[in-house]
């Protein structure tokens, strides 16, 4: 099978990638990426010099790009985005080119090509926050940030080609997801790299927001199950029963550290922050999903693992000249 990965120099479509050729000899991927300031190819070495795996640097609101990388394509599992929601605060266009325009132009392309499946995956964070319970797929969206807006209109689009043109098109959404080589701006990795270069770690508000944790690997078995079972126009949640405030995340982390609570400096909220995102998985588990991971044993590993790989993550931040500028606007702790 020949399948179009795009976004899969990001984190979790590399994770994905990186999976995909490890389990499954006979697959066969293309992998689209722009490299924005969060792709980094140093996350495919393992996949350097696989035949199976051919890389392609293009944006995926390039029709002519994407229909090159689609020649010939199966499938696609679409994970190219813009994806961290204080930057859409800051600015939002990036957000609606990729998120909307480029899943629009990639299922347009997906149909005329006759693609037989094509996977969109999104967010919990389309549902907006929750104060008790858990949203189940039939929930209607409730999106708050330009980031989330953006995903939930890539969910419609891709509902909308099922429907309209009897694409195979199956949504997954998924919940905050963590492990090795995350971007340093999402609070997990954010927290641990602030915390090796002796930097405070900025807690947002009261740090009383709660978010569901999913280790990455888990993530991408459940996006490969929905790719493969899943059925047209059908969305699949994913997220693990783990649910904790960030500050009960941020103790967790100095814990592993072994760093005072002192480290902690409380800033200002983010503007329109969701205060819970909590979904119920139901109905991917009745498939066979089912997470592998424990939280304290995939928090410790990946703690471990950016303490081991100082180099990678300070190299992402140095070429990322925009990177303290920004926090510097957004939070005046740069
Ligand atoms: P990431 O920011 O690490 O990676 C995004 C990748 O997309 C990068 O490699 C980037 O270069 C690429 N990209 C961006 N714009 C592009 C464009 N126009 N054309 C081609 N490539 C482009 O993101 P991630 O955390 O790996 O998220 C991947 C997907 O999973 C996204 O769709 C995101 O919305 C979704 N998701 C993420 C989480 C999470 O907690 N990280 C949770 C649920 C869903
Ligand atoms: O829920 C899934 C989503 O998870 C994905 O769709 C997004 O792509 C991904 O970025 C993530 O969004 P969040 O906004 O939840 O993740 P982030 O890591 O930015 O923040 C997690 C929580 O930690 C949130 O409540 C804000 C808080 N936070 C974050 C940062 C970066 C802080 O308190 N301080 C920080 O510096």
């Amino acid at each position: 099978m020949k399948v179009l990965v795009t976004g899969g120099a990001g984190f979790i479509g590399s994770w994905l990638v990186r999976l995909w050729l490890r389990e499954e000899p006979g697959i066969s991927i293309v992998n689209l990426d722009k490299l924005t300031y969060s792709g980094d190819l140093a996350r495919l070495e393992e996949a350097a010099g696989d035949r199976r795996h051919r890389f392609i640097q293009g944006d995926v609101c390039d029709a002519r790009a994407v229909g090159e990388a689609m020649e010939g394509c199966d499938g696609v599992v679409h994970l190219a985005a813009e994806t961290h929601v204080d930057r859409s605060l800051l600015d939002g266009k990036a957000f609606i080119d990729t998120n909307a325009y480029g899943t629009y132009a990639l299922l347009e392309t997906a149909r005329k090509k006759g693609v037989k499946v094509f996977l969109t995956v999104s967010t919990d964070e389309v549902y907006g926050s929750r104060a008790k319970g858990y949203f189940t797929e039939k929930d209607a969206l409730n999106p708050t940030s330009p980031y989330s807006v953006s995903k939930a209109a890539a969910d419609f689009l891709t509902q909308s080609a099922a429907r309209t043109h009897g694409l195979r098109a199956v949504v997954t959404r998924g919940s905050n997801t963590f492990g090795p080589f995350q971007y340093p701006e999402k609070v997990i990795p954010l927290f641990v790299s602030n915390a090796l270069s002796g930097k405070k770690l900025p807690l947002y508000g009261d740090g009383l927001h709660v978010r569901n944790w999913l280790y990455v690997e888990d993530h991408c078995r459940a996006i490969l199950l929905a790719f493969r079972k899943g059925r047209a126009g059908e969305v699949y949640n994913i997220s693990s029963g783990v649910e904790m405030t960030n500050r009960e995340l941020t103790r967790r982390i100095l814990k592993l550290l072994d760093k005072p609570a002192s480290c902690v400096q409380k800033v200002r909220d983010r503007l329109g922050h969701d205060r819970r995102y909590a979904i119920s998985s139901k109905k991917l588990r009745a498939l066979g999903w089912k997470e592998k991971f424990s939280f304290e044993q995939s928090l410790r590993d990946t703690v471990q693992w950016y303490c081991r790989n100082v180099s990678w993550w300070k190299s992402i931040l140095e070429k990322s000249r925009d990177f303290k500028d920004y926090y510097a606007r957004a939070y005046g702790n740069g």
